[in-house]
């Protein structure tokens, strides 16, 4: 457990799936992948209750068990209306859908939608389907507390926005390269964003993922940005 005292835990379960508990006791799973997720731990697979997904994009890394889960759970699911229109298709019920821009209190939890720069589409059986567009999360916590997760994402400038706008205490930062940020494009993410504390993501679930949370940090370092890096093993929580 990495203390920051906060009135919630974020459990990372490998790749870019997350379990935030919030102080009052509401589950919520951002980009649920676990079964087929190498880096999942076998005892985080099984969820006791989800009272919520967040779902970030349409790829297989981020909805592989979106519709099984959501059968199981019942969760309110907050996306996209594209990817909640998918998900009706497989009889998912309580789609939340939004947009860019906007906010919507689920559970208690207040769910802004906002930009990424990636692509979305959804592999339904070999077939692609329309994802519409991806987008990151802001997650506003009982107490106040914000959580910026950024899905899968290069940089781009409108983070200073996301600063200006939210002022996130927690950044969930994709690191990994290849599909995502890189150590060096997410260093700058952090300069824009300036939050707290970065949690990385999406690195070491494969081997094309080179980007490592050392390498981040001295990309920190060598661009002057200061942040309390909280790096998470699968499994591991900030709280
Ligand atoms: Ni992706
Ligand atoms: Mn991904």
């Amino acid at each position: 457990m990495k203390k920051v005292d906060k009135g919630f835990t974020l459990t990372w379960l490998g790749h870019a799936t997350f379990k935030l508990v919030t102080k009052t006791g509401t589950v919520v799973l951002i980009d649920p992948w676990v079964e087929g997720n190498p880096a999942c731990p076998k005892e985080q697979r099984v969820f006791e209750k989800i009272d919520v997904m967040a779902i970030t994009h349409g790829h297989g890394d981020h909805i592989g068990d979106a519709a099984t889960l959501a059968k199981k759970h019942q969760p309110t699911i907050v996306c996209i209306p594209e990817i909640g229109h998918f998900l009706q298709g497989k009889g998912v019920r309580n789609t939340a859908g939004m947009n860019k821009g906007g906010t919507q209190t689920v559970k208690g939890l207040g769910f802004t939608m906002v930009h990424a720069l990636h692509s979305s589409g959804i592999d339904d059986g070999g077939h692609m389907v329309y994802g519409g567009d991806p987008c990151g999360f802001v997650i506003t916590l009982e107490d106040g507390t914000r959580i910026y997760n950024a899905g899968d994402t290069s940089v781009f400038s409108d983070m200073a926005l996301i600063a200006e706008i939210y002022a996130p205490d927690v950044a969930v930062l994709p690191i990994g390269s290849h599909y995502v940020m890189s150590p060096r494009e997410a260093a700058v993410a952090a300069r824009l964003l300036k939050p707290k504390w970065i949690v990385p993501s999406h690195y070491g679930t494969f081997p094309v993922l080179t980007g490592t949370p050392d390498e981040f940090r001295k990309e920190l370092e060598r661009q002057g940005v200061s942040a309390e890096v909280v790096v998470l093993e699968p499994g591991q929580s900030l709280s």
